[in-house]
């Protein structure tokens, strides 16, 4: 008897508006190419190794299923941040994920995730060859921090891009109302670790009809606090309020994360993170104290990368292609391999998937090149800009129930 052709996805890192979207291209693909199962590991490879995993056949019954799981924010199956280790140190744990892989009849294992997350991809498909197992392990691009290598751009950075410039010209509207004969600096404070790529995004808030931030500092650039307070108070001869984007996580020239003055910065995850928050209330704090005027800082935090009322269409769609991508690689022979993003022209905006070997991928951040960031250092060029405008573009209409958007949610037992 032949063996059934199953597979099975998993979610891992911090999740996106679009990472569902993925999910979605994996399941709708793989039942057109015709395999048997496919299988949603609970919590990634954490949970899959507690044999925690649904048949996704009991969650998805239709295209409206399917429609409805693009639009859903956060990780459907369930998130994890989990380092597998080296083979040599535990490969017990390796027997036994192969164990479980073999009493499912997986044929395929894909993994939605960013550069962390492909180290999983990487070692269980060395293990893999070193055995000689016969399975498949394909890596599907994700995360809002835009940091993956090879890739032109990572699905998830498109929408939270979008949220953020958005949200960016909303405060800057807020501010400016209610500034009258009185000085007011914002401080907004953006994700994205150690790459600016998201930070940078505030640049888009500046239109016809909206100024954009005044200073905008990325991770990618030291951070020298002198500087910064002069040139605030140079700003605030001319204008009254005053909007700076900075990223998390923003550094001072000795190698400290500005967050770690105010405290934060403590709790460090499996990959050797340091979770940042903090940066945007330290700065206003500090800027406060020093100028004396009433100052704000807004953390977009977790909206950004779950605000899925606000996808980009081009996101969206771009998650689902990467997704499905990776089946019909794995389908045709591929392993240990990630699928990127080609963009293949800017005007009209097209991208196409290609593939990379995932140990050119694995535990790399791809930063923003220097030269896409201003002399000062306090903003970015024309080039940043053109290149995350196409990312940011089209939306993907929730669907409205009672006035809120529905999200398909995951039916446990
Ligand atoms: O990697 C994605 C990301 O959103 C980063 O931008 C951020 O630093 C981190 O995750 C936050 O993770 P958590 O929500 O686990 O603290």
């Amino acid at each position: 008897m032949n063996k059934k052709r199953n597979i099975v996805v998993g979610q891992s890192g911090g999740p996106t508006s679009v990472i569902n979207s993925s999910l979605a291209g994996v399941y709708k693909t793989a039942k057109e190419r015709g395999f048997h199962k496919v299988y949603g590991m609970l919590h990634g490879i954490q949970g899959f190794l507690e044999e925690e995993y649904v048949d996704l056949s009991t969650q998805i019954h239709s295209d409206m299923d399917i429609e409805l799981l693009k639009r859903t924010p956060s990780a459907f199956l369930g998130s994890c941040r989990f380092k597998l280790p080296e083979i040599h140190e535990n490969p017990d744990i390796y027997d036994k994920i192969f164990h479980i892989l073999e009493k499912l009849d997986i044929e395929t294992f894909i993994y939605i995730g960013g550069n962390d997350s492909m180290d999983t991809i990487k070692k269980l498909s060395d293990y893999a060859i070193l055995k000689g197992h016969s399975q498949k392990f394909l890596g599907v691009p994700k995360t809002i921090d835009n940091d993956l290598a090879l890739t032109d751009h990572t699905p998830g950075f498109g929408s939270a891009a979008k949220y953020i410039a958005a949200s960016t010209k909303e405060v800057i509207r807020d501010a400016l109302g209610l500034t009258y004969h009185k000085e007011m600096i914002t401080v907004i404070e953006v994700m994205g670790r150690n790459a600016g790529w998201l930070t940078g995004a505030t640049a888009l808030a500046k239109t016809e009809e909206c100024d954009g931030p005044d200073l905008i500092y990325l991770p990618e650039v030291p951070f020298e606090i002198d500087k910064f307070l002069k040139k605030v108070q140079e700003l605030l001869k001319k204008k009254e309020s005053i909007v700076v984007a900075v990223s998390e996580g923003i550094k001072l020239p000795d190698g400290r994360y500005v967050c770690e003055l105010s405290g934060g910065g403590d709790y460090v995850d499996a990959f050797g993170h340091k979770q940042l928050q903090g940066t945007a209330a330290y700065l206003a704090g500090y800027l406060g104290a020093e100028i004396g005027c009433k100052t704000r800082s807004i953390e977009f935090s977790t909206l950004q990368r779950s605000a899925s009322h606000m996808a980009s269409r081009v996101d969206v769609n771009e998650a689902f292609m990467v997704g499905g991508a990776a089946v019909k690689a794995a389908d045709e022979g591929d392993t240990g391999k990630m699928v990127v993003i080609d963009r293949v022209s800017d005007d009209p905006y097209m991208s196409a998937a290609g593939i990379y070997d995932v140990h050119r991928i694995a535990n790399n951040e791809k930063v923003v090149p220097r030269n896409w960031v201003n002399k000062e250092g306090n903003y970015v060029t024309d080039e940043f800009i053109n290149y995350i405008e196409p990312l940011i573009q089209g939306d993907y209409q929730p669907f409205m129930v009672n006035g809120l958007p529905q999200h398909l949610v995951l039916k446990k037992k």
